[in-house]
């Protein structure tokens, strides 16, 4: 397995894979858990080369705090890496992904300040903004992102439909613990009430009710709710729960089944 720091050393990589070999990309964040597991598997499954970029991209926290706190985890992610069978890292710094230190940046102006951007002003853009240079980069023909993030799904497909990217974004399944919590690096904020109350909220949001009357529930349970709302087929849900922000979403009538 390749670990690349610069974008030079990783474009000399990439420019010598032959046209003939698909590539595939798995952008995250680092703190690897099972939800990028099953990223990775995907990847490996559909394309000739799995890659992956761990970098954590300070335009997207609106709380410095939260940017502060976020885990540092690379040699366990390298392992895991390694372990699954992921080809080459990409794992820059600050200064090599923003030559132009946020001069430049992608904005969506329908979908990007509902939901999560109401509550993270300037999230999208440094979403949008890092995943598009890093699938210049890397130039992959899939890239996967898990459903978990349902808005960011959303607007990564219509960024790159809108630019013409000659790539397929493939969204795969949100994975999910024991208890039906959604697996994701906050969770291990979580003190051991907190995550044993977390396990509620996707309880309650498959409940066969309107989103506000969910909204309440989810209250009157404890959470602090961010907002609950129905969008693209989807019930999509932030929570705080013992300080932590967590989302989550699901079908809507599949999960208002259960
Ligand atoms: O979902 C994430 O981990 C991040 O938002 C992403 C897509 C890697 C961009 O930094």
């Amino acid at each position: 397995m390749e670990i690349f720091t610069s974008i030079s050393s990783w474009q000399n990589w990439r420019n010598v894979i032959p046209s003939t070999q698909n590539v595939g990309l798995v952008p995250t964040m680092g703190a690897l858990h099972a939800g990028h597991q099953s990223l990775i598997t995907r990847c490996r499954q559909d394309n000739d080369i799995c890659t992956i970029s761990l970098f954590v991209n300070p335009t997207q926290f609106n709380d410095e705090n939260d940017l502060a706190n976020y885990p540092n985890t690379f040699e366990a992610d390298r392992k895991l890496c390694e372990a699954e069978g992921v080809d080459a890292i990409f794992f820059p710094d600050y200064s090599e992904l923003y030559p132009d230190d946020y001069r430049y940046r992608v904005s969506e102006n329908e979908v990007s300040p509902l939901l999560c951007g109401t509550h993270r002003p300037g999230h999208f853009d440094g979403v949008l903004s890092v995943v598009m240079k890093l699938l210049n980069l890397v130039r992959p023909q899939r890239a996967y992102f898990g459903e978990k993030d349902w808005q960011q799904l959303q607007l990564v497909k219509g960024m790159v439909e809108a630019f013409f990217m000659p790539l397929i974004i493939v969204g795969c399944p949100t994975v999910r613990d024991i208890d039906r919590l959604a697996i994701s690096s906050r969770n291990l904020h979580l003190s051991k009430r907190h995550r044993e109350k977390a396990a509620r909220f996707p309880k309650i949001l498959a409940a066969q009710a309107p989103a506000e009357e969910v909204a309440r529930l989810l209250e009157a349970d404890g959470f602090e709710v961010d907002y609950v709302q129905d969008f693209k087929g989807r019930r999509c849900a932030a929570i705080h729960c013992g300080g932590v922000r967590l989302i989550d979403n699901m079908p809507l009538y599949e999960g208002n089944q259960k």
